[in-house]
């Protein structure tokens, strides 16, 4: 049976933490700048912790310097606001990312509002949405630029006039996603769990993005021959056996998919890698905006 390239998430980020690295050492070097990330933590969420180790840790060896501020569950919003005015007004802070989600005493919208724009390295301020949806210069969130990198790795100049199904309408994936995708050219239909008949819709993308956050939605049947298919969800589901490992899914039945598609990127190894990769650039953007 036909089987789909695979898009090597790991390898493009590798590529782009390096490059990341590179222009870091260079501005450096001419400037003495050393772009700061500060990274806050609310709780003990154990996946944001990994998250945030993983951020610390590849924003140090991009030879940037990162700042975690970890705070207990029962934090106030006022004075998690007043550390978001704080590293606001440091001049040593270019990048600005509260871990979501927060505890329930916080509304997280208010906090993101409360970001400088412009030290706003997730793009989840409305300022950068706002500037997104009208093609202007903007921090752009992390997952959706990353699989936009991975499509035009995968298909270059070939977006143009393209049919992409996005799965998915949060603010976080699948909206900018879909801005993202206008940006190519491609006729682009956002679905998500009330759209009707979702099977038919996604048979007609020549581009499917699943951010569903629901494991193996996407089934094989659903994919166009030939489609290019980039799979956002990482879902972790019990061991297969008996004392077995869990296993980590996708929002695409994977083997199914990959069988029908041209291109697919894995769960592990596409998106995810991708993630943090694009938040070391955007923080070095945000340094460059600043302090150019
Ligand atoms: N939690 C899970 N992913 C993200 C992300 O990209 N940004 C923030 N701020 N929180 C997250």
């Amino acid at each position: 049976m036909a089987s789909a390239e695979l898009i090597d998430g790991k390898a493009v980020a590798a590529d782009l933490r390096s490059a990341t690295a590179a222009r870091v050492g260079g501005l450096y070097a001419r400037h003495g700048i050393r772009p700061g990330l500060a990274v806050v933590l609310v709780g003990e969420d154990p996946a944001s912790q990994v998250y945030v180790r993983n951020k610390h840790r590849q924003t140090e060896a991009a030879g940037m310097r990162s700042l975690e501020h970890k705070l207990p569950a029962d934090t106030s919003e006022a004075a998690l606001l007043d550390l978001v005015a704080q590293l606001n007004a440091d001049p040593e802070v270019d990048g600005i990312l509260v871990q979501l989600p927060l505890p329930r005493q916080i509304d997280a919208q208010k906090v993101i509002e409360a970001i400088d724009p412009a030290k706003d390295v997730d793009g989840f301020h409305p300022v950068n949405a706002g500037r997104l949806a009208t093609g202007q210069p903007a921090l752009v969130p992390c997952t959706p630029l990353g699989c936009l990198m991975l499509l035009d790795r995968t298909l270059g100049q070939n977006m143009a006039g393209r049919h992409a199904v996005v799965i998915g309408r949060s603010n976080i994936v699948g909206k900018p996603m879909g801005q993202l995708l206008l940006g190519r050219d491609c006729t682009v239909t956002i679905a998500h769990s009330r759209t009707k008949d979702l099977p038919e819709m996604v048979r007609t993308a020549d581009i499917v993005v699943a951010a569903v956050g629901r494991p193996e939605m996407v089934r094989g049947f659903w994919i166009k021959p030939g489609a290019t298919v980039i799979d956002v969800g990482i879902n972790r589901l019990p061991p297969a056996t008996e004392g077995g490992k869990d296993r980590l899914v996708g929002d695409v039945a994977f083997d199914e998919a990959k069988a029908v598609a041209a291109h697919i990127t894995p769960v592990p190894g596409g998106v995810g890698p991708m993630t943090i990769a694009c938040l070391l650039s955007n923080t070095l953007q945000a340094a460059c905006a600043r302090r150019g």
